[in-house]
């Protein structure tokens, strides 16, 4: 007998005489006769019904299967009689694996906050609202790689536990194996020296350096991983453990890098509009009412491309209270961002040329020997997704920024030796993966967009 998922069941063009399906029991209803199965199995937002009979064997196997239960269902698929459903199965044999308690369970029928969604993130994929929202975020890392891979670059495994620091934020999470208790009087050179790796090692913040390395060999290359940071920032938007995308071109300047943000954003979009159009329905429906209409605008208009100097200019004029004041020199916050792209522009925007105080050592310097050749792509309800430049590729001067940043060029020789040997102007940018999707879904929280969450003080499950 054929097993197959529900989506490709009630996909069927035709009844079929014996299909076996298996999945997780919505609701039961019983009436006169008959009782009612609603059943999912995470293949689509649909579930299928199946329908008892009394008369059948299946009826006396029911006793035990409640909302919540994992069961297999043997029988016919059959136009449904009903509305709302054009096929049911007509069971005749039912198995269940695993009972739930209906006292207990703690997913009703009624809607749940995202708030107690969260607290029960062991089981909420089995909601409608996030068994679309995985399958959306599956989708969407599917299609990163096929762009990429599309375009002829080469992905690449950076490593996850490094010795440097690449935003030089001081926000990485330490990797020890050391007691925790240890005196703290040694200097701290000495203290590492007996830890795992003779030295002091964190957790990754980006996989940027090393993406450097290897375009510089490889031509273009990206990295698809899991990146973490310390930033004790309590925000909707950061996440101490969150996916980055990062490509990295040689031979490519800030403006090649801005053309493949926004063309690398549209391809992902659509993807998700073309291939996800069931589960994303069910955000523009539930979760944001204007969803489509951003959906829409990512995917049809041509980015709007400014330096900061204007954006800061712009948003000066603009006559608006924010929280945070504007002025030259002070990095854009999200009311910012979301302003140049929701109300002046609305359209994505990409804010490039910032001043080097606010931006990181690797960043190119301008000529004006005060902006650097930074770019982030803002995106509506989100703001900044995308953070990129062009790199230092000319040694002295990268030498010359470790030092200012306060670091010692020591610890980035390796970084530092790719200018010695055939440097090359180059170029690349990190696109958050979560920021991505609360952008195609509308979710507002990044904790609903994580399978398990990370952020300060919260560690379950
Ligand atoms: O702007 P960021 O810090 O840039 C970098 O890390 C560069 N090394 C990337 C590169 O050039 N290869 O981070 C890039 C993006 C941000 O635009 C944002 O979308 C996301 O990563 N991001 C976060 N997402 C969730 N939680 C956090 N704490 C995030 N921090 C950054
Ligand atoms: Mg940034």
């Amino acid at each position: 007998m054929q097993r197959i998922r529900v989506k490709t069941a009630l996909a069927s063009d035709a009844p079929m005489d014996f299909i076996r399906i298996q999945g997780w029991v919505r609701t039961r209803r019983d009436s006169k006769g008959f009782s009612f199965l609603e059943i999912n199995d995470g293949s689509c937002l649909k579930n299928i019904q199946v329908i008892i009979d009394q008369d059948t064997p299946a009826f006396a196997d029911l006793k035990d299967i409640q909302t919540g239960a994992s069961i297999e269902v043997s029988g016919a698929l059959m136009e449904s009689p009903g509305k709302g459903q054009r096929w049911e199965i007509k069971a005749r044999d039912l198995k269940l694996f695993g009972a739930a308690d209906p006292e207990s369970y703690p997913l009703q029928k009624k809607r749940h906050s995202d708030e107690f969604l969260r607290t029960t993130a062991h089981l909420r994929a089995r909601t409608n609202k996030y068994g679309a929202l995985f399958r959306i975020r599956s989708e969407s890392a599917f299609s990163v790689h096929q762009y990429f891979r599309d375009k002829g670059f080469i992905y690449l495994n950076s490593p996850i536990i490094t010795g440097s620091d690449c935003e030089g934020a001081g926000e990485l999470f330490r990797v020890t194996t050391l007691p925790v208790n240890l005196p703290h009087t040694e200097s701290k050179t000495d203290i590492f020296q007996d830890d795992f790796f003779g030295k002091e090692a964190g957790l990754t913040v980006s996989g940027q350096l090393e993406a450097e390395l290897f375009a510089c060999a490889l031509g273009n290359v990206y990295t698809f991983g899991p990146t973490f940071r310390a930033e004790n920032s309590n925000t909707p938007r950061h996440a101490a453990e969150f996916w980055m995308i990062e490509p990295e071109m040689a031979f490519a300047d800030l403006s090649d890098n801005m053309d493949l943000a926004e063309d690398l954003v549209k391809h992902m979009t659509r993807h998700v509009v073309e291939q996800c159009s069931e589960d994303l329905e069910l955000f523009a429906r539930f979760v944001d009412k204007d969803l489509m209409k951003h959906v829409e605008m990512v995917l049809n208009s041509t980015y709007e491309r400014i330096p900061y100097a204007e954006a800061i200019d712009i948003l000066k004029k603009s006559g608006k209270f924010f929280e945070f004041p504007v002025d030259f020199g002070v990095d854009l916050q999200t009311e910012h961002e979301r302003y140049l792209c929701e109300t002046h522009f609305q359209k994505p925007v990409i804010v490039y040329d910032y001043p080097k105080a606010i931006k990181a050592f690797y960043m190119r310097l301008n000529d004006d020997n005060d902006t650097v050749a930074a770019m982030d792509l803002l995106v509506p309800r989100v703001g900044e997704l995308v953070g990129g430049s062009q790199r230092e590729e000319r040694y002295d001067v990268l030498k010359r920024r470790i030092l200012e940043s306060g670091m010692d060029p020591a610890d980035y020789w390796w970084y530092l030796d790719i200018r010695r040997y055939g440097t090359v102007y180059h170029s690349g940018f990190g696109l958050g993966f979560e920021r991505f999707l609360m952008m195609v879904t509308g979710v507002t929280n990044i904790r609903d967009i994580i399978p398990f969450p990370r952020t300060p003080k919260h560690l379950e499950f």
